[in-house]
């Protein structure tokens, strides 16, 4: 059975002192809560250190927002899986659009930093999507397609279990515009198609696939009643904990 999986990606948000007041809040709901779901919040580098003692102990799990491929050296400004590790983060986002489109991350070297991060233990939470372009071109699945094949080359079947999909639409991220949940699902189920063909039913029927775009507590129930999602990363509503806890609650 498919846990769910609900992420909070802060973005560059937070300052420490603020990242702790969230958490705390998040960990005081957490005690009470008792759904079966895997709560995770993806965090700046600043304050992951800090926030490993406050939700030390408690459900929910510790990510980043991005790591480099290499495991140390002369890379100034980037942060390795070992530092990572170090300070005992769960999980790595890895692909988000932001990253593809700002920072020009190609699929090769998000599939170098996949590697890594499985190398290391980190769970990698790899990121798809169209934009809005591709959209209009009908393009979506080819390049939802692709994006899974190159990301996930040469990954052998054993680390599948460690890796988690995230389908966001570039289209539909802090736009407010969500997909409509049937357009998400129909992504995600084949995603879980292209899964099957690479790796087997076994790993696609297990294997987790998050939704992401503009998903607040008043979408989440009905985004995660379809078939296929098994989960929501979640930008702009993570960043208030009532509204990150309704998410959760759904
Ligand atoms: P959003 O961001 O919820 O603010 O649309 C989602 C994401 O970028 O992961």
């Amino acid at each position: 059975m498919r846990v769910p999986l609900i992420a909070g990606n802060w973005k560059m948000n937070n300052t420490i002192e603020e990242s702790l007041d969230l958490a705390n809040n998040l960990v005081e709901f957490s005690k009470k809560f008792d759904k079966n779901r895997e709560i995770l919040i993806c965090a700046p580098f600043t304050a992951l250190h800090a926030l490993k003692k406050v939700l030390n102990g408690s459900k929910i799990k510790l990510g980043a927002q991005n790591m480099h491929f290499e495991e140390s050296g002369a890379y100034t400004g980037e942060i390795s899986a070992v530092m990572l590790k170090d300070i005992g983060v769960d999980c790595v986002i890895i692909g988000h659009s932001e990253r593809r489109q700002y920072f020009n991350e190609s699929d090769e070297l998000l599939n170098k930093k996949i590697k890594t991060a499985l190398k290391f233990n980190l769970k990698p939470i790899l990121c798809v999507g169209e934009t809005l372009e591709q959209r209009e071109a009908n393009a979506e699945k080819e390049t939802v397609r692709s994006q899974i094949i190159n990301g996930l080359h040469d990954i052998n079947i054993e680390y599948l279990k460690n890796i988690v999909i995230a389908y966001e639409p570039v289209w539909a991220i802090g736009t407010g515009k969500t997909a409509t949940s049937k357009q998400a699902n129909e992504i995600i189920s084949y995603i879980r198609s292209v899964i099957k063909e690479l790796y087997g039913v076994n790993v696609s029927e297990n294997i987790i696939i998050q939704y992401g775009g503009s998903v607040k507590g008043s979408n989440a129930s009905e985004i995660m009643a379809e078939s296929d999602i098994d989960g929501a990363l979640v930008g702009g509503a993570s960043l208030k904990a009532d509204e990150f806890i309704k998410i959760i609650n759904y």
